[in-house]
């Protein structure tokens, strides 16, 4: 076994499903104690303005997405999401705002209900970790299909993490799956370049102990 073996995904994407309907009540306490800071800081080197077309993709609870709408105000954000549970959570976090240029559905990562070439950035966190690591090229093609030529990807991963202690979610992940609802530590950058990709920054995060990779990567536009 290699260092940074990635390890499989176990469970089925209905047990995977059924998880989240669960987990979406809690799933931002654990995101504030180990995931907020990696976020935060994608959000902060995504270089996003007012008035462009942002997606994120797997919008969860829609910790980031309110966000990215607070900053786009002027602009088109799209949010989707396969779970219904996750998106209601969402939907409520939004309602609570008094943001109104946003739009939130039901849909899959592995076939985007948008056209080619329709946004300046696209934000992925913590969803590639849930997923079989052969279906990464599928998905992370998606992405890079939906961007505009120039526009930027921003993914966040469960790292592997450059410290010893980081290891520690390593070994839970491969202990006790269900904790962590089957999410492992992932590596994306050769999915990424082999979409065509250019990966511009990486950046790993260490936040309690919980080990993140924020990854930025442009598509050309030639
Ligand atoms: C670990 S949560 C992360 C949520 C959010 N991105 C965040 O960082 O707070 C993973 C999310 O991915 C969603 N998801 C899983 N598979 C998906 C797919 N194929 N397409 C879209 N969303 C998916 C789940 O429903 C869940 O909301």
């Amino acid at each position: 076994m290699t260092q940074n073996y990635v390890l499989p995904r176990k469970f089925s994407s209905q047990t995977i499903a059924t998880h989240y309907a669960f987990v979406s009540k809690f799933y931002d306490l654990w995101a504030l104690l180990t995931e907020d800071k990696a976020v935060k800081q994608a959000l902060r080197l995504s270089g996003i303005y007012d008035g462009i077309d942002i997606l994120e993709i797997a919008v969860g609870t829609g910790r980031l997405f309110t966000k990215i709408v607070a900053h786009n105000p002027h602009g088109r954000n799209e949010g989707i999401d396969i779970s219904p549970e996750m998106l209601s959570a969402a939907r409520k976090r939004l309602a609570n705002t008094s943001a109104t240029g946003w739009t939130l559905q039901s849909g899959s990562a592995y076939d985007l209900p948008y056209d080619d070439n329709t946004f300046d950035l696209v934000f992925n966190t913590y969803m590639l970790d849930l997923l079989p690591e052969e279906d990464f090229p599928k998905v992370v093609n998606e992405f890079q299909r939906v961007l505009r030529p120039g526009g930027r990807l921003v993914l966040v991963t469960f790292g592997f993490g450059k410290f010893r202690f980081n290891r520690f979610w390593y070994w839970v992940a491969k202990t006790f799956p269900a904790l962590l609802t089957n999410c492992r530590p992932v590596q994306v950058n050769g999915v990424i370049e082999s979409t065509g990709l250019r990966i511009v920054q990486t950046e790993p995060v260490s936040q309690n102990t919980f080990p993140s990779d924020i990854t930025i990567a442009e598509k050309r536009d030639w």
